[in-house]
């Protein structure tokens, strides 16, 4: 067996210890999962360092993939849409995603490989350090919580944080009636990021 210190053994608090660009570098040499295996790119963080919104989604798409940049295809013109709606300019905000490889055909990711990826996550939420976090879709969920959230319903955590679970943009590329209710939910939950200064 060998004893040498690869990232499958750093955990979360060791992460945390290493900031934001050394979470980034256990992330680009991750072998945890086989998701890394056909990987262009690792998808690590777009946005600020200091964002009041942090929006977790589920997992690089094949532009993400090709760009190494989170939401940056169809999805992602669906999510810079809710930004605009949301009134928030590009220094408060950031996105991440469960996992940061793109898994073949864009299946969700497994159980599995959540919960390999999971301490990268919760370093990232860590030192991101928002007041609100958004759960993009049900993936999202998965990976960050233990109980399940009521869409657009926020919650606090144990550690003071407002979060709050909307659809998934791609849930939304071809249902005007999700696009309505989701802004509805933003509109009822303004107050959490607008009264932050
Ligand atoms: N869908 C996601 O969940 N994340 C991305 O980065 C792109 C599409």
């Amino acid at each position: 067996m060998s004893t040498d210190r690869n990232t499958a053994d750093i955990t979360y608090s060791e992460l945390v210890k290493l900031g934001l660009q050394g979470i980034a570098a256990n992330i680009l040499e991750c072998e945890r999962c086989q998701l890394n295996e056909n990987a262009t790119n690792k998808v690590i963080m777009r946005g600020s360092e200091r964002p009041k919104v942090l929006f977790i989604g589920e997992a690089p798409g094949k532009n993400e993939d090709e760009a190494g940049i989170p939401f940056c295809g169809r999805a992602g013109k669906i999510l810079d849409e809710l930004l605009d709606y949301m009134d928030l300019e590009e220094n408060e905000y950031a996105i991440i995603n469960t996992v940061k490889c793109r898994p073949p055909n864009n299946r969700k990711p497994t159980h599995k490989e959540l919960k390999t990826c999971r301490p990268f996550l919760l370093a990232q939420i860590e030192l991101l350090d928002p007041e609100v976090i958004i759960l993009l879709g049900t993936t999202a969920e998965q990976a960050f919580c233990i109980s399940s959230l009521n869409w657009g319903e926020a919650v606090i955590t144990p550690e003071g944080k407002h979060l709050m679970k909307l659809y998934h943009p791609a849930a939304l590329l071809y249902r005007r009636s999700l696009i309505e209710q989701q802004k509805k939910m933003i509109d009822r939950n303004r107050d959490l990021w607008q009264k932050i200064q």
